[in-house]
Order: structure tokens, then sequence, then C-alpha cells
């Protein structure tokens, strides 16, 4: 059978003050009364035939609203750590069948969801079920640090190199050989715990003994949560694997990482900035006007204000984790 494995552990850090521990932002009902997270469940499930959700246990009880009337079965994980993405998905692959094929996808992306990615979908299903395991390549449209960048040849990957820095990822986004990775995966159970058995042996071993020790209700204990290493399923597997097929895709995609992201999907569903580039993010019910400024970015909540720079998107983290600190 088929799965959707929805990833939600994160919290969206680069999203303050839109988005917060209590309410990270795949669960803000930010698109028409509908959150990412519901999104990315609407645009799969004709695909599969059931859902594993994973998160930690604040998340589920934010997700379980979306999750309720839906006509496919759920399988819930709930980790009582973070120990990011190889951890979630290798639990996910102990929880399947080994020859389910499982569609991983982040629950915090926005993706057009028309017949470009149904083909695509399609493609990467086929690609698992030969024991491959597929990657969504997205044209590359500015050096970003943040993603993994993959080298192809038609299907074919020949390197995948997980957050270069800036210098590597000018050079791969101007030599054209390179897509950005998505963050989206599509494999076979068997395929990807094969490999991490492989290259990350203990991975394996402690994501696997955490999964025999799970309680009832599929959640992960701390004690043995703890024993797994945080690794990203990038730097675990993808880096090294020789199984890797890559999906060219043409649909729109966004991972709506930070500010910069978030304008400018905005722009593209004609949300109003000034004539100077300032955009204006909150409740709609005060008067604002930018004087002086190009490319800022308001965000107003109930209790936090934020003013930036668009082109600094990617220090909001720091505000984060300061408050974090300070707590
Ligand atoms: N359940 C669970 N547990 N989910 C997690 C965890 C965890 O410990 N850590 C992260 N996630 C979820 C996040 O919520 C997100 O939906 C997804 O897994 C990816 O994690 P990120 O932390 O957002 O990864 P990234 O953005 O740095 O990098 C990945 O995505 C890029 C595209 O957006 C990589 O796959 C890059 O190669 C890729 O380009
Ligand atoms: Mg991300």
């Amino acid at each position: 059978s088929i799965k959707n494995v929805i990833l939600s552990g994160g919290v969206g850090s680069r999203l303050w003050p839109l988005s917060r521990k209590q309410n990270p932002k795949q669960y803000l009902e930010m698109f028409q009364g509908n959150s990412l997270f519901n999104l990315t469940i609407n645009r799969n499930k004709k695909f599969v035939d059931s859902l594993i959700v994973i998160s930690n246990s604040e998340n589920f009880k934010i997700g379980e609203k979306w999750l309720k009337n839906l006509d496919l079965p759920v399988l819930s994980i709930t980790e009582s750590l973070p120990r990011n993405t190889a951890a979630a998905i290798a639990l996910a692959c102990f929880a399947a069948d080994e020859d389910d094929v499982l569609l991983v996808t982040p629950s915090d992306h926005i993706i057009d969801d028309d017949d470009v990615y149904e083909i695509a979908i399609k493609n990467a299903i086929s690609f698992a079920e030969q024991g491959f395991i597929a990657t969504f390549g997205i044209n590359p449209i500015r050096p970003e640090t943040g993603y993994g960048y993959i080298e192809y040849e038609g299907d074919d990957v020949l390197r995948f190199r997980e957050k270069p820095n800036r210098e590597t990822a000018i050079e791969f986004v101007k030599s054209g050989r390179f897509m950005w990775n998505s963050g989206m995966f599509c494999f076979k159970a068997k395929t990807m715990l094969d490999e991490l058995f492989l290259y990350d042996h203990e991975i394996f071993v402690s994501a696997k003994n955490a999964w025999e020790n799970k309680t009832e209700n599929a959640a992960i204990k701390p004690d043995f949560m703890k024993l797994i290493p945080s690794k990203s399923i990038d730097y675990a597997v993808m880096e090294r694997s020789k199984k890797i097929k890559m999906v060219r895709s043409d649909f729109f995609w966004s991972d709506l990482g930070a500010f910069d992201s978030l304008y400018d999907y905005l722009i593209r569903n004609n949300y109003p900035v000034d004539e100077n580039g300032n955009m204006y993010i909150g409740d709609g019910e005060k008067f604002v006007q930018f004087i002086g400024l190009e490319n800022s970015i308001l965000v107003d909540t109930k209790d936090a204000i934020l003013v930036l720079n668009k082109e600094n998107s990617q220090d909001v983290k720091y505000i984060y984790e300061t408050l974090e600190k300070e707590k």
C-alpha cells in the first residue's frame, strides 16, 4: 500500500512572531482558513491509502482537529524529543510494512496542487516501486544556503549536497547542473531502511529499538528517543545513497521558510505592498504607513511586533533562540 508520511516536528522559528511554539507555522490558518498542514493532507490523499503523521506531542494536539474527519486511516506517532528527520523517517519506516511505498512530505510547504504535481508524484511512486529513493528537484532561482542541492543528469543523481556554503551555492546555481531538493521523498520502507542500515547504522539500531519499545499509542519514550542521533535524512542518507532518482518538478513550490519567501508568495497572490515594496502582515485593523523604507515587512500580532528588511529574513531565528533562552 501507499502511505503519506507527514513530518510535523518543526516549529518554524524564522516566521516568528506569526509562528509560535504553541502554534507553529504549519497550523496557522493563513490560507483562506486552511493551514499548510491541512493543505498537505488534501493535496496528497488522492495518491495514498493511509497516513502516518509524525510530530511531537504539542504539535500532535494542535494537528488533531485537521485529522478528525478524514476518510483515511491515520497512524499518529509522537516523538517525546526532537531528533530531526532521519529519526522521524526511520520510525515511520518501522511503523510501515517493508513493501509499503512511503511518500514523505513536510507539513509546512506550499505547493500548487495541479496536473504537474500529479505527474511528478506518479513518477516518484514508480521509482519507489523499482527500489529507488525518489527526490523532487526544483529549479533553483537563488543561491539559497538552507537547501539541499542535487547534481543531476536526466533522472540520475550524480551528487547530493545538503546546505552548501554561500560560495558553493553560487557556483552550483551558476553551473546549471543542480536542482534544489524539495524535502519530499518517495521510497519503499525497505529501501530506506536498507540504506540507513548501510550508511547510518546507529540511527537504524536506535530507531528500531525506540519503535519496538513505543507505548500503546505509538508514543516514543524519551529514554529511547534520546539515544537516537539527531541528524537530518539529507546528511544521513541522501548525501551517501547510490539509489536516488530525481523527479524534475515544475510545480510551484515554496517552503515558506522565512519572511522573504512568504513575501514572494503573498505578492504572487496579489497581497498589497506599497510603492516601495513594503508589506504589512497583521490583522488589518490599524492604519499603517511606511516612510523612507524599502522592501521592509511589518509583522503585527497581538503581543509582538517585528519590523525587518526582507534581506534579513534568515536572522529572525536568532530572536526566537534568544526568547527561548530567556524563558
Ligand atoms: N516529526 C519530526 N521530527 N519532524 C521534523 C523534525 C523532527 O525531529 N525535524 C524537522 N521536521 C520536519 C519539519 O517540520 C519540516 O516539515 C521537515 O521535517 C523538514 O525539516 P526542516 O528542519 O524544515 O529541514 P530544512 O528546511 O532545514 O531542510 C530540508 O528541506 C529543504 C527544503 O525545504 C532538507 O530536506 C533540504 O535538503 C531541502 O532543500
Ligand atoms: Mg524547512
